[in-house]
């Protein structure tokens, strides 16, 4: 694993884009701070300050990156679950990837390509943990229940240590997962969902989608009950 330490950086993920010919495949780019955080459909990402996880995986996969491009954001939420069960936390997944701790946001995780073509230069997987900052600062964010890993458990994780464990449960079961794709995490997945058999609603772009979620397919979708009618749904975001 070949690694990129800066001290501040626009966005990790934008870095990894602009500079992706000079990585190799599994370098990860780590930023100390982000002036301009990019999050999933053009929203941003808060940097709460000194001491929270900005993070970007460049993945040079060889094989059809297409099936499982969605769900490589679902693959790296199940890891970041289990860090932090080892913390004796309880955390849930919100489909797609949010990972939640008591209802509330940690961490979110945003997946984009870079393309030559139609050719496939590289996939920028980038994840933001909030390991620290205030009750003020969370309780700021008006959109979503927002927490951080300090007010969970009453004390400032190790930055690095953190940072360190993810890339080794990230790079233990990739090849695994990239081999065997979504069915790989299923069951890790479904056993953290803390969205299905309830009534949710979807965004999808600017529309929004009621229905019971009922299912997650082997692919990673979602299933939603409407009106007696099931539909799958591979992007969205449950509010
Ligand atoms: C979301 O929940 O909308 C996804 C947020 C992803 C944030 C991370 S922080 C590291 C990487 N660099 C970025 O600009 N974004 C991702």
């Amino acid at each position: 694993m070949n690694k990129v330490y800066l001290e501040e950086v626009d966005s990790t993920n934008l870095y990894a884009k602009q500079n992706i010919a000079d990585f190799q495949d599994g370098t990860i780019i780590h930023a100390l701070s982000q002036t301009s955080g990019r999050g999933r459909f053009e929203r941003k990402w808060i940097d709460f300050g000194k001491g929270n996880l900005f993070l970007t995986f460049v993945l040079k996969p060889s094989s059809d990156f297409k099936s499982l491009y969605s769900n490589l954001t679902q693959y790296l939420s199940v890891k970041l679950c289990k860090l932090l069960e080892n913390e004796g936390l309880t955390p849930q997944i919100k489909w797609p990837n949010d990972v939640l701790i008591n209802g509330k946001k940690i961490a979110g995780i945003l997946s984009e390509t870079v393309m030559s073509g139609s050719a496939l230069k590289g996939i920028v997987l980038g994840i933001g943990v909030n390991l620290s900052a205030s009750e003020d600062q969370v309780s700021a964010i008006k959109e979503r229940k927002v927490t951080a890993l300090n007010l969970e458990l009453n004390k400032t994780p190790d930055l690095e240590l953190f940072r360190d464990n993810l890339c080794f449960e990230f790079f233990k079961d990739y090849n695994n997962f990239l081999s065997k794709g979504f069915i790989f995490i299923k069951d890790d997945y479904i056993s953290r969902a803390c969205f299905l058999n309830k009534k949710v609603c979807v965004k999808v772009f600017n529309k929004e989608v009621s229905g019971e979620a009922v299912d997650v397919t082997d692919n990673g979708e979602l299933v939603l009950l409407s009106n007696g009618e099931k539909s799958v749904l591979t992007i969205g975001d449950i509010l």
